[in-house]
Formats: C-alpha cells, structure tokens, sequence
C-alpha cells in the first residue's frame, strides 16, 4: 500500500501511485475526497501531465476507484485548471468532456459547479494576451463538486459569509413583503438574521501566499516549494461545507498536501497520496509548529493538535512535536 511518509494525530502521508493504493481500500469509507490532478497543460509542468487527447482516458481508472471508496453521502471536489489548444487562440474542452464522462460512463452526478478565480493569476499565454492583445488573462479553474447519489452530506449553514451593509440595514429595519420585478415573493423572513449570507459558487482566493509560513519555512529550510498548489481557502471552504469532525478526508493527488493540512486544523481525519517522494517528504513542513499555527488562525481555532510522526524508508520513525527536532 506505499511507503508511509509521515502520520500525524489525525492523519497519514503515504507515497505512491493513488491508483494503486485506492484499489486496496475498503468501498464506501471515505467522505470527501478533495483533489487537484495534474491538468492536461500544453506547458508540462516539472511533476508531468496527460495530453488534452488523452486526458479523460488516463483519468477515467481514477475516477472509478474514487466512486468506489465514497460513501454514498460522500463527495468528490475536482480542481481542474482550463488550457489553450496548442497553437492557437482556442480553448481546449478537455475539461467539459472529462465532465460528461464522470457523469455519463463513471455515474457520478453533478451536485454543482463552483469557480475559483485567482486575481494573482500571470498574463498567459503571451502570444494571444500580451503580444497580439487578443485574449483576456485567464483567471478561473474549474471546481466540479461530484456524487454519487443525488443527496450528499451537505450543509451551507457551515460557510456563511459575512453580511453586505445593505442586508444589515434591512435586518434592523426589517423588510415589507413586496414582489421583485423577477417575480420572487419577498416576505418578512427574508430580513430574519440567520447568521451570516449564503455564500455564491465562486471561490476567490490567490495562491500567492508569498508571506505565508508555508512559504517561509520551505525557503529556511531549502525545501523545494510545490509548483501548484491550490490556496488553503479551497479545502477549507469544501472540507466545511462537506464534512463533520471526525469524518475522513482524501487528497489522491496530495502535492504538498494543503488538504490534508486544512483537514486537521479542522479536526477531519486525513488520508493523503502523493506519488513524488521528494513532493511527499516536504509537505511534512505543513505540520511543522509555526505553519500548523498560521493554518489553525486563518480557522479561528486554537492550535491544532499536532504531533507529527515522520517515517523515513527502513521504517525508522522520529517525532516532530512541540518538544522534538525533526531528523533530516
Ligand atoms: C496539481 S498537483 C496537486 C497540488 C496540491 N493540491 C497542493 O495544494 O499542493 C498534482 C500532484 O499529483 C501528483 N501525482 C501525479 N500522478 C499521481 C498519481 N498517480 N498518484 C499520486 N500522485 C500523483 C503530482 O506529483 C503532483 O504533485
């Protein structure tokens, strides 16, 4: 089942191809399973990808693996960045039919669709957008949040959003029921305070964390930092919305496992694959004490419960906590 990288009170970093290691899980013991594939990008990044011809062919096997291991309240959240056609001023549509293949041969359903738009995203590709001025900068990817029955755990209560001034306006001065011009009824309920607004699909976030902790302490420590990882914002809105304490989060596809890093600082056991040892190894720094701390403030929680035991090949462990150096 791979080589365990390192474990920590809630969760375990494994390095290995996920295929293989999905095909040795037990069916139906996973909620959520929250992952970034390697996209089928006409510029291969370091860690390799699949061609935009033959991207739905090399996933497919995944996918049915991952249908396999959900429960039927489970989820499965796909990050999928869009590419341009190679040479021309064209987008591929490799991820609408990846779409319809989950859907119609693997049998997933569409719960919903969801944006994440990353305003840090660079000007690409050059030709068509600084060069010839022909294309706008390309500043969303994908989310497709899946299942496997038409009702999965799900709870929006989790992911309210701060009211606009306008809504705390109204909830103070209360509304008269009135019909919108779109025909909606408005009623007195519509000013009750609930807590807080339902969020949109629309994830707004950049993964430019240039000061984050992470970041620093990759640097510090020469560490290579991992060159596409998704913003802790994207876990953390699905493991929120998805999830209860306790329940089981996978990351297939880990990199530097800001999944599984979230997971914790949320109390969700964790389950990460990654199949670059050297990808697998780092990401231990994310459970390393000031990063786990800059994770569990952006939470609102106190620090986590950490303790984080780092395997290295012959079996040999070495802890890392409060009181421990990690070995190298
Ligand atoms: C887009 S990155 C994921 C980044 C991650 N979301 C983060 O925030 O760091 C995709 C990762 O999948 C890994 N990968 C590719 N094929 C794999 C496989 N068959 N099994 C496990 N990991 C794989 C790559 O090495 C790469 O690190």
């Amino acid at each position: 089942m791979g080589i365990r990288v390192y474990e920590t009170a809630l969760g375990q970093q494994y390095c290995c191809d996920c295929l293989e290691y999905m095909a040795e899980m037990p069916a139906a013991s996973v909620d959520l399973v929250l992952t970034s594939p390697p996209y089928a990008l006409h510029f291969q990044k370091e860690y390799g990808n699949a061609s935009q011809r033959n991207y739905v062919k090399w996933f497919l096997p995944y996918a049915h693996q991952i249908k396999r291991i959900l429960k039927p309240t489970g989820s499965l959240v796909l990050n999928i960045g869009g590419a341009w056609t190679p040479g021309s001023p064209l987008r591929s549509l490799y991820q609408f039919r990846l779409l319809l293949s989950l859907c119609d041969e693997v049998g997933f359903r569409l719960a919903q669709e969801f944006f994440w738009h990353n305003p840090a995203k660079m000007p690409a590709p050059a030709e068509w957008v600084n060069v010839r001025r022909i294309r706008v900068k390309d500043s969303v990817e994908y989310i497709f949040w899946l299942s496997t029955t038409d009702d999965p755990k799900a709870d929006n209560r989790k992911v309210l959003v701060p009211y606009s001034k306008d809504m705390e306006r109204l909830i103070v001065r209360k509304i008269s029921p009135t019909r919108r011009p779109s025909g909606h009824n408005i009623t007195a309920k519509f000013s009750e305070d609930r807590g807080g607004a339902i969020p949109g699909n629309l994830i707004i976030s950049g993964n430019n964390e240039s000061n984050s902790n992470y970041i620093k302490a990759s640097k510090e420590s020469g560490k290579k930092i991992h060159p596409a990882r998704f913003p802790a914002e994207l876990p953390r809105f699905f493991i929120q919305l998805l999830t209860d304490q306790n329940d089981l989060v996978m990351d297939p596809f880990s990199g530097s496992n800001t999944t599984g890093a979230v997971a914790e600082s949320l109390g969700r056991r964790w389950l990460s694959i990654e199949i670059d040892r050297k990808y697998a190894e780092d990401s231990g720094i994310r459970f390393e004490e000031a990063v786990s701390r800059d994770i569990a403030k952006a939470d609102g929680r106190r620090k986590p419960a950490r303790q984080m035991k780092l395997l290295n090949l012959d079996g040999q462990q070495s802890l890392i906590g409060d009181d421990e150096t990690a070995a190298s």
